[in-house]
């Protein structure tokens, strides 16, 4: 059963506070039924082709501009012709080229079946309008209409990019990967990127072609960049469990490698970092992409239940992995947890005092050692990056003098096969030094 319809099948059963995560049983957009009128049908000046934004309107206007102009997903298809693509294309001797093959294209564009095109629609456009916000047959016309509403929007197929858990399933759809479509260690090995995704950094990063104000808060609820984060985290860590718990988890006689974390496998023989002592589980043994386990475990102390345990429970799933015995249960049983959590962290209002101990316990998970495998220093940084921004907007910190420091972290974590743990360790003991005295607002 896909995610979407696990959520569908646990609203009804009543399963969800109704309030926060409704959207989150939403249909994402690959899978919806409804008509993609292309992005032509959006692109008027008179529509969101605006050159200018406009003053009297909520909206920009000008989304198509930034999204043409500057937005990498205006450019997701025609990657599909580059060498590389071809190189891939060639090591893997797929029957077609890449731009016909859907294996790409269901996620380097909009990719739905020929029945559901409408005649504008061009399979050249890329991670266009309707990728995110939904195939507009049904709201093109009605969402320009007076008396239009975000409510009525939806309730005609507009995905709820507005809600968290379905933006977090969205992006999480194509950075990492669902049941139907995923960048396996085949395909990595063959030239394709690693990926690697956090919510709110990848928004930041964007473009942003969508400005939130109190306008958008009137129309659509809270933004806060820290629970975006936290969010990203626990749908991410659940897409990717449910991944290794189905039909793609297994290749052969092995797991599906790319859900383990790359450089416990990739790395010199001569450069002995002993990284796997940290789990606890003996050496030389093959350890799961943990990245997103070492954030929620921060997160889970200060949001939804009882932290000792979750991290117990994720200790546990380390040594099922590596010793064989029931790994899969014990996925399961970490599953079940991040899916209650979830409903607990939309809820959640992030104070002051939350995300000082979460910069705080990421800092010291890692003085620990905790990020000794690449991924995890990697998305920690992505996260100290995203919590020191919002505690420094909140005059929580200052922010200016963290910079010099975070800098060097973003450094060491700049190339993966550069990355030396105990310089990373070494300079977030300088972080928490900062944190401790320079850095009171
Ligand atoms: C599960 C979704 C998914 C699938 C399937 C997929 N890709 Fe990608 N691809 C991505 C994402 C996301 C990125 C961007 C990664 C990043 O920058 O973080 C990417 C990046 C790339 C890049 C690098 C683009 C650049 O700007 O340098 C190439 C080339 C590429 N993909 C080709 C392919 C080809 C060829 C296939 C089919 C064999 C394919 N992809 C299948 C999601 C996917
Ligand atoms: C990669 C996903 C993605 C793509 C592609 C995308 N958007 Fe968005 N869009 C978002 C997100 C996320 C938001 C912010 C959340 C929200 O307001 O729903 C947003 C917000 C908006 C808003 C602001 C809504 C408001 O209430 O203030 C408009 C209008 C919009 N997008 C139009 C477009 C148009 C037009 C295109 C194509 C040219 C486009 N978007 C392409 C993800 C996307
Ligand atoms: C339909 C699949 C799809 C969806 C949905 C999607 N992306 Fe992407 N995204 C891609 C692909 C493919 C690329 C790579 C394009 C390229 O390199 O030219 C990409 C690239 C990006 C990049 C540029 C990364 C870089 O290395 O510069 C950012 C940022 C990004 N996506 C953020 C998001 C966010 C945030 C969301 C959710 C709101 C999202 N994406 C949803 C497929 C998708
Ligand atoms: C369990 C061990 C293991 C893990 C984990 C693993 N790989 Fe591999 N990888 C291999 C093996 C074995 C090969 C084949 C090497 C060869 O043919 O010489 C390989 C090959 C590759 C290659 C091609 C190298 C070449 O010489 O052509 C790339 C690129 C690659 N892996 C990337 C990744 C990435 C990215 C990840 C993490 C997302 C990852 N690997 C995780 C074992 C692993």
């Amino acid at each position: 059963m896909t995610a979407a319809l696990r959520y569908a099948t646990m609203l009804v059963a009543g399963l969800l506070l109704h309030c926060c995560v409704a959207g989150a049983a939403a249909v994402l957009p690959h899978y919806a039924k409804d008509r993609t009128v292309g992005v032509g049908s959006c692109a008027s000046s008179l529509c969101h082709g605006a050159v200018e934004t406009w003053k009297d309107s909520p909206v920009l206007q000008n989304e198509y501009i930034t999204w043409s102009r500057s937005d990498k997903h205006a450019r997701a298809y025609s990657v599909l012709l580059n060498e590389r693509s071809r190189e891939i294309v060639r090591r893997l001797a797929l029957p077609q080229p890449a731009h016909q093959s859907d294996l790409c294209l269901d996620c380097h564009t909009h990719n739905p079946p020929p029945a559901q095109r409408a005649p504008g629609f061009q399979v050249s456009d890329g991670v266009a309008c309707e990728a995110c916000h939904g195939p507009a047959g049904r709201w093109l016309s009605s969402h320009v209409e007076p008396g239009a509403t975000h409510a009525k929007n939806l309730a005609v197929g507009m995905y709820p990019t507005d809600n968290d858990v379905a933006r977090a399933r969205l992006c999480v759809s194509c950075h990492i990967g669902n049941a139907q479509k995923m960048v396996t260690h085949k395909i990595m090995a063959a030239g394709h990127p690693r990926m690697s995704f956090e919510l709110d950094t990848f928004t930041q990063i964007g473009p942003v072609h969508f400005r939130i104000d109190a306008d958008w808060r009137q129309r659509k609820g809270s933004w806060d960049g820290v629970r975006a984060w936290a969010i990203g985290q626990a749908v991410a860590a659940q897409e990717q469990l449910l991944l290794l718990q189905g039909a793609r988890g297994r290749d052969g006689l092995f797991p599906e490698l790319v859900l383990f974390d790359c450089h416990s496998c990739h790395h010199a023989m001569n450069d002995r970092r002993n990284t796997a002592a940290r789990l606890g589980a003996g050496p030389g043994v093959v350890r799961l992409n943990d990245a997103n386990l070492l954030m929620l475990r921060q997160i889970a102390r200060r949001v939804g239940g009882d932290a000792a345990d979750f991290a117990q429970q994720v200790g546990r799933l380390h040594k099922a992995v590596a010793t064989g015995s029931d790994a899969l249960t014990q996925s399961r049983v970490v599953t079940t947890a991040i899916e209650s959590m979830l409903p607990k962290i939309s809820a959640h209002r992030f104070s002051g005092e939350d995300v000082r101990a979460i910069l705080l316990g990421l800092i010291d998970d890692g003085i620990d050692g905790q990020y000794a495998d690449y991924q995890g220093a990697e998305q920690a940084v992505m996260a100290l990056q995203s919590v020191a921004e919002f505690m420094g907007r909140q005059k929580l910190l200052r922010a200016a003098a963290l910079q010099p420091v975070m800098r060097r972290l973003l450094d060491a974590v700049a190339e993966d096969e550069k990355y030396r743990p105990a310089i990373f360790q070494q300079t977030l003991r300088e972080l928490r030094t900062v944190i401790e005295t320079g850095a009171r607002p």
